[in-house]
């Protein structure tokens, strides 16, 4: 006798599927990475990231106004500085590019969620995510110098910053440094899983970030652990992290999926440029359809377990979902 359970029942038309969907793409969710410049009017397209530009701060409020009407949740702005040194010291620069277009944006686009991203290796001359001791990155060092940067982006308007340098202790530096200078309000998300990993390339050309010698192995986790995973998140929920983010995401979605239950602060997922590439390198040679492989993709981090998504395609993908 055929079993009386027939699965295909429920996926007969688009209305019932529809019903039963159990994850659900919200631009609310997403938030998109842009590169920042010094300047006025400046758009330079990057080669390795097409349909991307590394913007001046008024040209960022351009984009920032079709992402609100898209409802898009947020931007993450990460700066490309006029100029480098062996501390970074342009990072915390109050009239840097980022704190630019931070607070470019609060004052056009108040709606949308402001996210700094918080790192040294576009600053710095070496690429390194810190000050360097001979060729090691000095931990201790950094952390100073990633509060203060932090504490900058705040005061333009940043509502979350988000460290991705991977420096042990930083989230309890960033907290005591925002506390000490009365910005309490503002949000910690820290890339807490954040993997060596070769997904970064085409992001590494756009903010010229290319370590000088060596790579960020010391310092980012090894991509064959996940219960490493678990630690580095509870260290820097315990330091204050209000949010944490795991990145890649598309290869890492076991890691997102073994943190869930173990979380309960928003738990964010970063799909990167090299993500990105290898789905627009495959589609221009019509390989594969590239709206739908866009579109499950993204699904596919949702369903594993992360509650917002850092990519590229945030506008587009608002945009899609407009037209449904
Ligand atoms: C900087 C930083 C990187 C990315 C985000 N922040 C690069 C790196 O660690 O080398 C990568 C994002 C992407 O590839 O889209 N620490
Ligand atoms: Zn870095």
């Amino acid at each position: 006798m055929f079993p009386t359970v027939r699965p295909r029942r429920l996926r007969r038309t688009p209305p019932l599927r529809e019903a039963v969907a159990e994850t659900r793409l919200d631009p609310a969710r997403l938030v998109l990475p842009v590169f920042v410049v010094p300047g006025e009017g400046v758009v330079e397209p990057i080669g390795s990231m097409p349909g991307h530009a590394r913007l001046s701060a008024d040209r960022v409020v351009e984009l920032a106004r079709e992402a609100a009407v898209r409802g898009v949740g947020g931007m993450i702005f990460f700066g490309i500085p006029e100029q480098k040194d062996e501390l970074g010291s342009s990072a915390w620069d109050p009239t840097g590019p980022v704190p630019a277009a931070v607070a470019a944006v609060a004052e056009a686009v108040p709606s949308l969620v402001r996210w700094a991203d918080v790192c040294l290796c576009e600053y710095t001359s070496h690429g390194h995510c810190g000050p360097l001791v001979g060729e090691t990155v000095d931990n201790d060092a950094a952390l100073p110098l990633l509060a203060r940067t932090a504490l900058a982006y705040a005061e333009a308007g940043a509502d979350i910053v988000a460290p991705s340098d991977m420096m042990d202790g930083r989230v309890g530096a960033l907290r005591a440094g925002l506390d000490e200078a009365g910005r309490p309000e503002v949000a910690i998300c820290s890339y807490a899983v954040k993997y060596a990993s070769a997904y970064y390339g085409p992001f590494r050309d756009a903010a010229d970030s290319v370590p000088a010698f060596g790579d960020r192995r010391s310092y980012q986790m090894d991509y064959r652990n996940s219960r490493e995973a678990r630690r580095e998140v509870a260290l820097d929920i315990d330091e204050g992290a209000d949010m944490v983010m795991v990145k890649p995401a598309g290869p890492y979605l076991d890691v997102i999926h073994d943190l869930r239950p173990r979380v309960d602060v928003p738990l964010v997922a970063y799909q990167v440029s090299g993500e990105m590439a290898m789905i627009e390198a495959a589609a221009t040679r019509g390989w594969i359809d590239r709206e739908r492989v866009i579109t499950e993709s993204l699904t596919g981090i949702f369903r594993a377990g992360a509650d917002i998504v850092l990519t590229y395609f945030a506008v587009e993908v608002a945009e899609l979902l407009q037209e449904v």
